[in-house]
């Protein structure tokens, strides 16, 4: 029995309180689910900035009225130190999602960038450290890995940040382990590289690429690849980081302890080859097999290659990706095809 399958057995019979902030988001709401499915006490924090209520309504159908009766939801900002605080109450289990992601995003706005992601993350940290929790979990980025040329990615080997949202997910390893080495307050960052799947939203200018080119071709709009589409990144699916995220907060492994992981599949996909398995995978339902793409020009801050090597996750928190990407686009397709949140 793996690691994960010995925890989603165990769980349910310890049940714990979690609190995830982003829980309204895409990977918080995936969480959520998981976590509710489990008989877990959750706090799901949220303000709804690139969350959605409509994600927090899904999950609640997807579960038993008795599992959603153990959610609390709190609306609030943390960019506000009291409610960090308040969220952090009596909260065993810290899963820290909610920040604001991409890399344009950052470029045109990079003080809000800096104020929910780094401030946002500081006043969490403190909070969390205050209250005394089990275990602080947080998401981290495989953009940190900026300009370092080395494929795969290994955790110890980064380079220069080559954004904004780069910089601002940095330094919230810088802050992880200031924390650990002054105040014993050790926790774990997972560096996500491309995480897709259900309820990632594929609407509005800073939209992802699977979601946004599924959208695309369901609506039978033109699909842009950035660049000569060969640029290439590890695209994984969203139960692989639920999986890192489980592992990571109830690891019992002292050498686990203040470290990040690269979570990802360990596989290299290039958009040209993204493009023809989303293509066939939304085929059943409608799309036509000879719809080409287009090119524009390559989008500044971008890595052109990205892969990692999941080992080190796999050594001390017994990580094992359930979802290749050909599995996780199904998953995917098949929830864009009914979904709301694909307007138009
Ligand atoms: N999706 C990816 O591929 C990926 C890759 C690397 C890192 N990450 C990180 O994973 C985390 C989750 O990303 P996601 O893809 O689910 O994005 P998302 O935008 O769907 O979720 C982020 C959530 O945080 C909430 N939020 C934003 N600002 C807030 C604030 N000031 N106070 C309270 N809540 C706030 C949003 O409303 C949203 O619900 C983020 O920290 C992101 O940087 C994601």
């Amino acid at each position: 029995m793996s690691a994960y399958q010995a925890l989603l057995r165990q769980l349910p019979l310890t049940p714990r309180t979690w609190l995830v902030t982003g829980a309204a988001g895409f990977i918080g709401s995936n969480l959520l689910e998981t976590l509710l499915r489990l008989d877990q006490r959750v706090v799901g924090l949220d303000n709804f900035a690139t969350g959605h209520r409509r994600n927090l309504d899904e999950v609640r159908g997807l579960v038993a009225p008795a599992q959603w009766a153990r959610f609390a939801f709190v609306e609030g900002d943390i960019r506000d130190p009291a409610c960090c605080r308040e969220a952090c109450r009596g909260v065993d289990h810290v899963l820290h999602q909610a920040a604001l992601g991409s890399v344009p995003r950052s470029l045109d706005d990079p003080l809000a960038t800096h104020a929910v992601n780094v401030t946002g993350f500081l006043n969490m940290l403190i909070a969390a450290r205050d209250a005394g929790v089990r275990s602080f979990t947080y998401a981290a980025s495989s953009s940190t890995y900026g300009d370092h040329p080395a494929l795969p990615k290994v955790e110890h080997a980064i380079g220069r940040p080559l954004s904004p949202y780069a910089v601002s997910k940095y330094a919230n390893e810088l802050y992880a382990e200031v924390f650990a080495r002054n105040y014993g307050f050790a926790s774990i960052g997972l560096r996500y590289f491309n995480v897709f799947g259900p309820r990632q939203d594929p609407n509005g200018p800073y939209a992802a690429v699977i979601p946004r080119w599924t959208a695309a071709l369901l609506k039978g709009e033109p699909v842009w690849i950035n660049g000569d589409g060969e640029s290439s990144r590890d695209f994984c699916f969203v139960a692989n980081a639920v999986q890192a995220n489980l592992l990571a907060a109830t690891t019992s492994n002292p050498d686990a302890l203040d470290q990040v992981y690269n979570v990802a599949v360990g596989e290299r996909t290039t958009l040209n080859a993204l493009y023809l398995q989303l293509r066939e995978a939304l085929a059943p339902h409608g799309v036509a097999a000879d719809v080409p793409p287009r090119y524009r020009d390559f989008r500044p801050g971008d890595v052109r290659h990205s892969q990692a090597d999941i080992g080190k996750a796999e050594r001390l928190l017994g990580y094992r990706p359930s979802h290749r990407l050909a599995e996780g686009i199904a998953a995917a397709a098949g929830w864009y095809t009914t979904s709301a949140a694909v307007d138009g």
